[in-house]
């Protein structure tokens, strides 16, 4: 058990009653309708839905990207604040990491400076970041690539690096978008490895979206998003090996 988990500690992501629509010419496209969801510090929550249904939507909500039109997000207890700039930029700096199924990486950067841009972006040049950074390469399985660009590195290993970038500054949020989409299965379970070590051993709050049972079936929970709300509700306990009732939910709720 980590430390994050004692009943005292804010949840590390309360969703309550969220609401967001597009507006497309003279429609409006409603996409998430009176969405509720809790992960905890040290969980790990899968969210699966249809295409379309509003899981990156979902995702940009929590870190500011996009705006809800109503309800709220609170980010280790405290409310995001959609109309400050300022606010908006400090919790993707600090509190949130966030991963993506196309990697998002500086092509001009190499991976070690890739990996140290939260830390570029805050002014942060401590010998401590420092330390941090060579740490996580490590962890990832990526200092042997450290001096290499983008551009000359396998997908998997671009996204090794991502995620090395996500968890740099040890945000007490993870989110990542369908982060095992576009890499081997081999390197799929050397990321669902790093991320439930990392929700174990610190206490980060992970909500990742897959449209995989066999990589859903790694959360302590899976939510399964429809028509804008969370529909159902699977207690999943990380049992890799149970993947017949995450079929089940996904026949049931014709996902
Ligand atoms: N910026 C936008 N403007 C208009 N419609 C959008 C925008 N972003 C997403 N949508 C629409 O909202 C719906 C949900 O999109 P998205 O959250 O990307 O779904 P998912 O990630 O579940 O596939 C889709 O119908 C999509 O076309
Ligand atoms: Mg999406």
């Amino acid at each position: 058990m980590n430390q994050h988990n004692n009943a005292a500690d804010p949840a590390a992501i309360t969703i309550d009653n969220l609401g967001k629509s597009y507006q497309l010419g003279r429609e409006r496209l409603p996409v998430l309708c009176g969405l509720s969801l809790t992960v905890n510090a040290g969980e790990m929550v899968v969210i699966m839905g249809p295409s379309g249904s509003g899981k990156t939507t979902l995702l940009n909500c929590i870190s500011a990207i996009d705006t809800p039109q109503t309800g709220s997000v609170c980010i280790a207890g405290q409310a995001v604040d959609y109309g400050s700039e300022r606010s908006r930029t400090l919790l993707r700096r600090h509190q949130v990491g966030m991963v993506f199924q196309f990697f998002n990486l500086i092509p001009t950067l190499t991976v070690r400076e890739n990996i140290r841009l939260p830390f570029l972006i805050s002014g942060e040049q401590s010998e401590n970041s420092q330390i941090k950074v060579e740490n996580i390469l490590t962890h990832v399985g990526m200092s042997h690539r450290a001096g290499h660009y983008p551009q000359q590195l396998s997908g998997g290993e671009m996204q090794l690096t991502s995620i090395a970038r996500a968890l740099v500054h040890q945000p007490c949020v993870l989110l990542a978008d369908e982060p095992t989409g576009n890499v081997n299965p081999n390197v799929g379970n050397r990321i669902l490895n790093i991320l439930r070590d990392r929700a174990k051993q610190q206490g980060t709050g992970i909500l990742m979206v897959t449209h995989s049972p066999e990589h859903a079936a790694w959360a302590d929970r899976i939510c399964f998003l429809k028509e804008g709300a969370i529909a159902d509700e699977l207690q999943q306990n990380g049992d890799r090996h149970a993947v017949a009732a995450i079929y089940d939910h996904l026949l049931k709720l014709d996902i």
